[in-house]
């Protein structure tokens, strides 16, 4: 029997992003399968009804969860929807599997096969499926143009009939795949841009995108290609340099992270309180809590009516459009490989980035974070 795919409206407040665009609809479809919506599901991300050509919209929630055999989602599934999926389903999705050992319990107990996106490996081979990167390039860009809307000054270097305008200088801390894509959208807008990263390997990939890089003295290379926390005298040094720095910024934008640990505090407050008036800090770090000791997670905050510190979150839902097709095209690169020519699912559980992401099946936890409990 050919797969039947549903896709139901996000229900996390302020999730403008849908799991499933018009373009992949039309591959999947091509495969055989048959799909279903939520009606209306798609419209916060922009994206009507009648654009998904061949897909049966539907009213109820609990009819469309009845009737599928995968689902397809962004935000984790509550304990609510796992109650309405068939036992023996598919789910796939970001799925914060640390964060939610109810809804791992719930899955297993239904014998759902469960896919964390979070958990695709960084590899070359899945880069197509790298929902992370595709999503932390969109806060990178977006960080910056908010940063730039909130900012006092231009970003370029404007010659006028009222006199020169310098450049604005943005500095961006953490230079991962948010913290590049912020450098050349800050570079696109003509700001001076200085960027700084613990991981050595980040300097050339700064450098070549137009930062100059700030140099702190202190390497952080850790597993698997990300950061090591600091120790308290690296922290201090870096502080040191990094004060400088920030203390001639317009704009910050802060992207650092650890992977399953709260975000590294960077900035402090005497950083903050020797920054120019005016000046902003666009905090990106904001879910894992924040890279400024300021920041307030989902809120602007303007500190001692000098400097705006904005942690925003969810930022990709913001850029919805783009965020939905990228993600989209992240679900279909993970799972189509699987679906033969019958339209039916035949997961190789040998395969090197299934067998890594794949949290639950046919009632057995496969997540390690889980294994020992
Ligand atoms: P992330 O979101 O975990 O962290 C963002 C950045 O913050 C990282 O570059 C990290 O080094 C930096 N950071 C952490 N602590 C810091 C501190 N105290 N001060 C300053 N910066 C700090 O990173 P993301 O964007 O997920 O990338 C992580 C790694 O994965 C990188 O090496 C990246 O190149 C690699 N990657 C590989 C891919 C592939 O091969 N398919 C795809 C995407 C990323």
């Amino acid at each position: 029997m050919a797969i039947r795919l549903a896709v139901p409206n996000e229900i996390v407040p302020g999730e403008r992003r849908i799991a499933l665009e018009p373009g992949v609809a039309q591959r999947l479809i091509k495969m055989g399968v048959e799909i279903s919506m939520e009606k209306g599901a798609a419209i916060s991300s922009h994206f009507s009804d009648d654009q998904f050509v061949g897909v049966k919209m539907v009213d109820s929630v609990d009819a469309l969860y009845k009737n599928a055999d995968m689902i397809f989602k962004v935000a984790p599934p509550t304990l609510e929807e796992l109650d309405k999926m068939n036992d023996g389903s598919v789910v796939v999705g970001f799925m914060a599997p640390h964060k939610n050992a109810e809804m791992m319990k719930k899955m297993n107990e239904k014998k759902i096969t469960s896919f964390s996106m979070e958990l695709v490996p960084r590899i070359s081979r899945a880069q197509s499926m790298d929902a992370l990167s595709s999503q932390a390039a969109i806060s990178g860009y977006k960080g910056v143009l908010m940063g730039a809307d909130i900012a006092s000054v231009f970003f370029p270097m404007l010659t006028t009939a009222a006199g020169t305008i310098r450049p604005a200088k943005v500095v961006i801390i953490g230079a991962g795949v948010a913290g590049l894509q912020a450098i050349a959208t800050a570079k696109r807008l003509g700001a001076i841009v200085e960027a700084y990263d613990v991981r050595s390997a980040t300097k050339e990939q700064c450098e070549s995108l137009g930062a100059r890089f700030i140099d702190t003295g202190v390497s952080a290379d850790g597993e698997g290609g990300y950061a090591r926390e600091l120790t308290d005298d690296e922290k201090q040094q870096q502080r040191d340099v990094l004060a400088k720095h920030i203390s001639m910024a317009d704009v910050v934008v802060s992207t650092a992270a650890i992977p399953g640990r709260p975000s590294p505090k960077i900035i402090d407050k005497a950083m903050v309180d020797n920054m120019k008036v005016g000046s902003v800090i666009i905090d990106l770090a904001a879910e894992g809590g924040g890279n400024c000791v300021l920041s307030e997670p989902g809120d602007a905050v303007k500190y001692e009516g000098r400097v705006t510190i904005y942690a925003p979150l969810n930022v990709p839902s913001q850029v919805p459009v783009h965020a939905s097709e990228m993600y989209s095209k992240n679900l279909f690169n993970l799972i189509s490989p699987f679906i033969n020519e019958n339209a039916e699912l035949a997961f190789d559980w040998e395969d090197d980035v299934i067998s890594k992401c794949v949290l639950t099946h046919d009632g057995e936890i496969k997540a390690d974070m889980y294994k020992d409990q």
